[in-house]
């Protein structure tokens, strides 16, 4: 049995989450880390046992030599680590958004492709076992036919950030479902109800300065149409509640003999009704799935069940290279999940319908500023 040896760069807190996730697996070792921040690179070398920890993540490749990189740094160093691992034949799983626009993350899917190694991103909701009985039961026919969707975002945050910080997420999640996007209509406001315009465009950072460096973003609120090539409709809200309410994000699948309701960021809250025409409160079942839920003595798992997601997306990643296939959450998928949010910036500013896939692959706000004058 073949041991991974495991690597991880930027070593925050998704880089703590990362590394106990290898650590709990008997396939991985973890071998090394990448942090430019001394005090990070300390506490984490010694809370993980690790015996180095180097200041340029290059160095780290060429003297670890790891099978497989994590990437736990923000989306703006998101290209450059997936390019010069994919060159030493390094396998990359990247955090999530996977790029700062289409165009690098065309070029990290290419060349993960050309170097014959394997890309993950980490949208971990595409490993839950709740996701999986969702859509057995939508193949089993249990509420008849899929025919539309209702996604609300987490809140807490405006849709500028909400809608690249967690619109990859929410995006991702709708696509489990629903499969690939041919259409979007969207449009994007501001708190006191006028339509958003080029002078609205933000550096993530500048419209809330806690938030992740994600780039160029636009909007308060957020409302998305969208048509999937399975004839699904969707509408994804990013209401901008000043509130972050997890058991609010998620998605309603409405079929034509029953619904479901499932919930959250990392646990799962699922309900599913059959039959129509109900009121809210009536015969909606609640689903458990005690593996995902509890651990091994029946305690509700820590921190809404995150480690065990995150092993299980590592060992996916695992069987993705030994079987030669994509992983769950494949670079493709935050590709297409990116698009997802460029169409909605780009319906928003031509007020019309926009197909996939974009020809144009530069950032649509980049581009709107620069055709508008704007530096
Ligand atoms: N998938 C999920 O469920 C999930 C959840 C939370 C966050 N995230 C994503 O994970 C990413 C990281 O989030 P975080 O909260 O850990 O951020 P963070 O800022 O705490 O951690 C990033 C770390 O990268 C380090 N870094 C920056 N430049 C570096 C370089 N050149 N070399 C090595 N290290 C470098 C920083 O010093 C920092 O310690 C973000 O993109 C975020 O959106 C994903």
């Amino acid at each position: 049995m073949k041991i991974y040896r495991v690597a991880v760069i930027g070593l925050g807190g998704m880089g703590n989450n990362h590394a106990l996730a290898v650590q709990a697996d008997d396939r991985c070792q973890l071998v090394g880390g990448a942090e430019i921040d001394p005090e990070r690179a300390h506490v984490w070398k010694e809370r993980f046992g690790v015996e180095v920890v180097f200041d340029d993540y290059e160095e780290m490749l060429d003297q670890l030599e790891p099978d497989i990189v994590i990437n736990s740094t923000q989306s703006p160093l998101h290209y450059a680590p997936t390019l010069a691992a994919a060159q030493r034949g390094i396998h990359i799983f990247c955090e999530k958004p996977l790029a700062r626009n289409l165009v690098q993350a065309d070029e990290m899917v290419q060349v993960c492709d050309t170097y014959k190694v394997k890309l993950a991103i980490n949208h971990i909701k595409r490993v839950s076992l709740y996701n999986n009985l969702v859509l057995d039961l939508i193949t089993k026919g249990e509420i008849g036919q899929l025919i539309h969707l209702k996604a609300i975002d987490k809140g807490g945050r405006k849709s500028g950030n909400a809608l690249i910080g967690m619109g990859t997420h929410l995006y991702d999640w709708m696509r489990l479902f629903a499969g690939d996007v041919e259409w979007v209509h969207a449009h994007l406001l501001q708190l006191n109800g006028q339509e958003s315009t080029v002078y609205d465009i933000k550096d993530a950072q500048e419209m809330n300065p806690k938030d992740y460096s994600d780039g160029l973003v636009l909007g308060e609120r957020c409302f998305a149409s969208f048509r999937f090539k399975s004839g699904i409709h969707a509408e994804a809200a990013f209401l901008a509640e000043t509130q972050g309410d997890d058991k609010g994000y998620g998605i309603d699948l409405i079929g034509t003999e029953g619904r479901i309701a499932i919930r959250e960021s990392v646990g799962t809250t699922m309900f599913i009704h059959r039959g129509q025409r109900h009121l809210p409160q009536q015969n909606w079942e609640q689903v458990y799935i005690e593996e995902e839920d509890n651990d091994e003595k029946g305690q509700p798992r820590k921190n809404r069940g995150r480690l065990y997601l995150q092993r299980l997306m590592i060992r996916d990643l695992i069987n993705a290279i030994e079987e030669d296939r994509d992983p769950i959450a494949s670079g493709r998928g935050g590709v297409a999940s990116m698009e997802m949010i460029n169409l909605t910036w780009e319906s928003h500013r031509r007020k019309e319908r926009v197909y996939a896939p974009l020809e144009i692959r530069e950032h649509p706000l980049e581009r709107w500023r620069r055709e508008e004058g704007i530096t």
